[in-house]
């Protein structure tokens, strides 16, 4: 023990932890302390058991071995709730919001025990309304706590669900302790600041344990950062020891290598796979013009409310648009609609997984066969071996862990649902166009990389790709276009085949 952890008062102590799901054993003995006013990162490959050692820390699952204290207490965490009472607040990696009830409901749910919310029997909404507003202002917001959590776009409802954690933590008669599951892995860099500027003040408060994929983020946030692999923890490093590298090879065993970007146009001439002309709905995109051609990446970059989300469902047939032309081979398609799409060849990995992506009770090799499906059907019947076949070639391509395409999809790890997701597109060869949304979230690196080449292998194919990644970096990584949007207009296009804009020249064009 160094001189400087001596010092510091311990918040939370795990020792020991264990626990198995059947045979397979997600955590194994993890032992470490959490001081107070520290921020430790938990980082890890996909299903390395962070998820599973935090849901353990926030009282829904118990373990099989080990004590948790806090405040030098044992804690005997029977629910979440417990947890919350304690002072333990948790935003999960899956959003748990109810999106029937208002923003300030929502916070005060999780806090409606101290009572704080009613007034002789009654609900008291200047209250709740009130402090729902104080927090959020903290955190520097300015949504009102009486918006429907249904209306938010996704990045307010997670600032949402993280003002919520904070509550919980406020409540308390211990410093609080917040656990935050890959709560930036959506937000855009300007929103990622925003809640790295919160942890430093959480921080002050009380202490914080963060999981994310993006090293970068971790080394910068957190102070100490612990290494999960194969459900073990394997190393802690203060974030002065470490860089980027030694952690991935901390995560992985193995060096981290980059793959060089070759820019090299493959089908110049042909007719565009999708072109549209002055396409316009209102109030959320006007007078687009753009050409997406076979065998190459578009990413297209924007603010929230730059209108690429309702863009890229008008391509897919999900919203339809008012004015304007959408042509497919030179074609105009006329009363265009999802399904229509999908007949074409049209793909969509949506940001929301839980929701639009897959289907969790359904076992994996089923979710993969939900779309195309010929390569495991003979005629209108599901050809068992052979859909057994497609899902093994995937799982084996794209590592998913456990290899077991028998089991329920809502049993893998998050990163490892979005490869299920992934590769239920990908593996269609009559793919003409994929629609990515965020396609690496929750993605450790290694993971990205290999999603990132298979994405590589389809516009190979001859795939048209629309790309809407997670920061400015990854659109120039794979983009052979970038389309920059702006109050629901294209802004500015770059060809990377005759220039190379940096992040900054991009960001001149969003805002
Ligand atoms: N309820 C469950 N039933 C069966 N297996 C489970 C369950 N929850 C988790 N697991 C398994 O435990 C392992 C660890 O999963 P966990 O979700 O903790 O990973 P993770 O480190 O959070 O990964 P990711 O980065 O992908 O989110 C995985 O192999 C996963 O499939
Ligand atoms: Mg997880």
């Amino acid at each position: 023990m160094s001189n400087s952890e001596k010092n510091k008062t311990i918040a939370l102590s795990v020792k020991d932890i264990q626990i198995s799901f059947g045979d397979l054993m997600a955590v194994k003995g993890v032992t470490f302390d959490l001081y107070e006013n520290e921020v430790i990162g938990l980082i890890g490959e996909n299903g390395a058991g962070k998820s599973t050692m935090l849901k353990i820390l926030s009282g829904i699952y118990k373990p099989d071995k080990g004590t948790i204290e806090l405040g030098g207490k044992t804690l005997k965490l029977k629910s979440p709730e417990d947890a919350n009472a304690a002072g333990i607040g948790v935003v999960h990696q899956e959003q748990s919001l109810f999106t029937n009830l208002s923003v300030a409901e929502n916070m005060d749910i999780s806090v409606g025990k101290t009572g704080s919310s009613s007034l002789m029997g009654f609900y008291n909404w200047a209250k709740v309304n009130a402090s729902a507003r104080q927090t959020l202002a903290k955190m520097g917001s300015k949504l009102d706590p009486r918006t429907l959590v249904g209306d938010l776009p996704f990045v307010d409802r997670q600032m949402v669900e993280i003002a919520r954690a904070i509550r919980v933590g406020e409540g308390a008669n211990t410093k609080p302790v917040v656990i935050l599951d890959e709560p930036t892995s959506l937000l855009e860099p300007h929103e990622t600041a925003v809640l790295e500027r919160e942890i430093s003040k959480i921080r002050e408060l009380g202490s914080v344990v963060f999981v994310s994929h993006r090293l970068d983020e971790v080394i910068r946030v957190c102070d100490r950062i612990l290494v999960m692999r194969d459900g073990e923890l394997v190393a802690i490093r203060s974030k002065s020891e470490v860089d980027q590298n030694e952690l991935f090879r901390l995560m992985v065993g193995r060096e981290a290598k980059s793959e060089k970007r070759e820019y090299r146009r493959q089908n110049q001439g042909e007719a565009p796979v999708v072109e549209l002309k002055s396409l316009t709905k209102k109030g959320k995109f006007k007078n687009v013009n753009l050409a997406l051609a076979a065998g190459e990446i578009t990413a297209i970059v924007g603010a929230n409310g730059s209108g690429r989300e309702e863009l890229c469902k008008a391509i897919y047939g999900a919203l339809p648009a008012d004015s304007g032309k959408l042509l497919i081979h030179g074609v105009e398609a006329k009363n265009w609609s999802v399904p229509k799409a999908i007949k074409f060849g049209f793909g969509l990995v949506p940001s929301e997984r839980k929701v639009e992506g897959m289907v969790g009770g359904l076992d994996a090799s089923s979710n993969l066969s939900l779309i195309f499906g010929k390569e495991s059907t003979v005629g209108p019947f599901i050809d068992t071996k052979k859909q057994k076949a497609v899902a093994d070639t995937w799982f084996e391509k794209l590592d998913v862990r456990p290899k077991n395409p028998t089991l329920e999809l809502e049993r893998f790890s998050g990163g490892n649902q979005q490869k299920v997701v992934m590769a239920k597109w990908l593996k269609s060869e009559e793919l003409e166009l994929l629609i990515l949304d965020h396609p690496l979230r929750g993605l450790d690196p290694g993971a990205a990389a290999t999603v990132n080449s298979l994405i590589r292998q389809a516009v190979q194919n001859n795939t048209a790709v629309i790309l809407l990644a997670d920061t400015l970096e990854e659109a120039l990584e794979m983009g052979d276009q970038i389309v920059v949007m702006r109050d629901g207009e294209v802004s500015s296009v770059f060809d990377l085949h005759k220039e190379q804009p940096t992040s900054l020249d991009l960001l001149e064009k969003m805002v």
